[in-house]
């Protein structure tokens, strides 16, 4: 197979490039490929554009090698959920005539949004690349979820294979793994029009594995893995879970996905679970941090999660609350229902095999890169600053809203979700 050396590309587009993904898959094509890259971004004007493009570029690429490379960068201002991206005719048609290829990352990540909020930028975002694809001739990468699985998550014995779309599944819990779905769906019809396309399923997206490096600071939305490690290192307070809990590094999946796109055609119409071929467990991470240095005690899970919804997670004498406990909090339904689903990496596997690029183990030297980057960034406490911890109280001191912060929710629909989680577990 081709080892990233498609010369014939020139023009690439490129949506997301503020994200944590797009901004990896940005370094990928400047350092593998000559081609110049549009990243459609939206900002005030071109120049704040590039500004936030190389934010997150230079987050990734701390010693500013491609800093010579900025010039193959033409930020685009433009937002995806708008027909042409909401750029002038002749703009529109001037890109649609230079790409030879559209990466697809831009999308509204928020775990907890309404399918009507999410939908026009993660359904409509898509339909509007693929329009651009068509008009211009040109493949589409279109990054997908592995949590397009839905509701077979819960499934035992269940395994998403990556030829695998409708599989039965609902999507009851979550719009966003609707929306991620639906979306395949319009590419996969897309191929009756002549549309040349690769889906990536990414699993849970951190950071790289050779640096460390995430975005912590440079992006909108933290990411719930990384607010989980923050929640870990300042309660010291885990419950125990041995459900499988993947973690994909982003250089893999940017790798990866470019790899994809440049085997074309072998790889058209293609779909690829870009998840770790070798997940390992909550608990298992739980006592990578310990390994590391951290204290962290484990409570029992309903006691965890009551305390969590009942403000009783006490830390310096407040109610503890983050991102993470609050989310935990409106899913946390207090019943026996895991998390089961496995997913099939054998395409990708294969499609791989003889390059260079691999998936990094879960291990201890990874978990301790990323840990490292985090407390470089300030973004945790090392474990020798990790106290006080929190407690479990057995008053309760319910009350305050939701964070503001929390994934673009609607907080209203938060909070009769939340109330309805409290009825029924006070039912229970
Ligand atoms: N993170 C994960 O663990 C994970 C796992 C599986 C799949 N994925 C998928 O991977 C892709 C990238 O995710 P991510 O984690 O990199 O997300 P992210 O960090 O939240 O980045 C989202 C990007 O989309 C852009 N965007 C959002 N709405 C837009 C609009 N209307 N017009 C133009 N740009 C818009 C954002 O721009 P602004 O900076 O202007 O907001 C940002 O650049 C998404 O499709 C996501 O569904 C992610």
């Amino acid at each position: 197979m081709n080892q990233m050396a498609d010369t014939s590309l020139k023009n690439v587009l490129l949506t997301g490039a503020t994200g944590v993904l797009g901004g990896r898959l940005l370094q990928e094509l400047l350092l593998s490929t000559q081609c110049n890259v549009h990243c459609l971004v939206r900002a005030k004007d071109e120049a704040q554009g590039l500004e936030r493009i190389k934010e997150v570029l230079f987050a990734y690429d701390e010693a500013g090698l491609l800093s010579n490379q900025v010039n193959r960068i033409r930020p685009v201002l433009g937002d995806v959920s708008q027909p042409q991206f909401g750029l002038q005719d002749s703009l529109y048609r001037d890109l649609a005539g230079l790409c030879d290829m559209a990466m697809h990352c831009a999308a509204n990540v928020s775990l907890v949004a309404s399918y009507a909020k999410i939908a026009p930028v993660n359904v409509g975002g898509v339909a509007n690349v693929i329009e651009f694809c068509l008009a211009a001739r040109a493949s589409l990468m279109y990054t997908s979820s592995f949590s397009m699985t839905g509701d077979k998550l819960y499934e035992p014995g269940f395994v998403l294979k990556e030829s695998d779309l409708d599989v039965g599944q609902g999507f009851e819990d979550m719009a966003y793994e609707r929306s991620k779905y639906d979306a395949e769906q319009l590419v996969h019809a897309a191929s009756a029009r002549g549309l040349d396309w690769v889906i990536v399923r990414p699993g849970n997206i951190w950071g790289d594995s050779v640096t460390g490096c995430y975005p912590l600071k440079q992006t909108k939305v933290k990411g719930i893995y990384y607010e989980m490690l923050k929640s870990l290192v300042e309660t010291g307070l885990s419950f125990p879970s041995d459900e499988d809990f993947d973690i994909t590094p982003v250089d893999y999946v940017a790798k990866a996905s470019l790899f994809a796109m440049l085997n074309l055609p072998a790889t058209r119409h293609c779909t690829y679970n870009l998840t770790n071929p070798a997940p390992i467990t909550y608990n298992d991470i739980v006592q990578q941090m310990r390994r590391f240095g951290y204290r962290i005690d484990e409570i029992d899970t309903k006691r965890y999660f009551e305390a969590v919804q009942e403000g009783r997670m006490m830390r310096a004498g407040k109610p503890y609350r983050s991102t993470f406990t609050d989310l935990m909090a409106i899913f946390y339904d207090g019943s026996d229902c895991k998390e089961a689903a496995k997913y099939d990496t054998s395409k990708i596997e294969a499609l791989l095999s003889g390059s260079n690029i691999t998936c990094h183990a879960c291990d201890h030297n990874l978990m301790q890169r990323y840990l490292d980057y985090a407390i470089k960034c300030e973004f945790l406490a090392p474990p020798k600053d990790q106290f006080p911890l929190a407690q479990i109280s057995d008053a309760s001191v319910r009350g305050g809203g939701y964070m503001e912060s929390l994934y673009d929710a609607d907080l209203s629909q938060l909070k009769q979700l939340s109330e309805a989680t409290h009825a029924a577990s006070r039912t229970a």
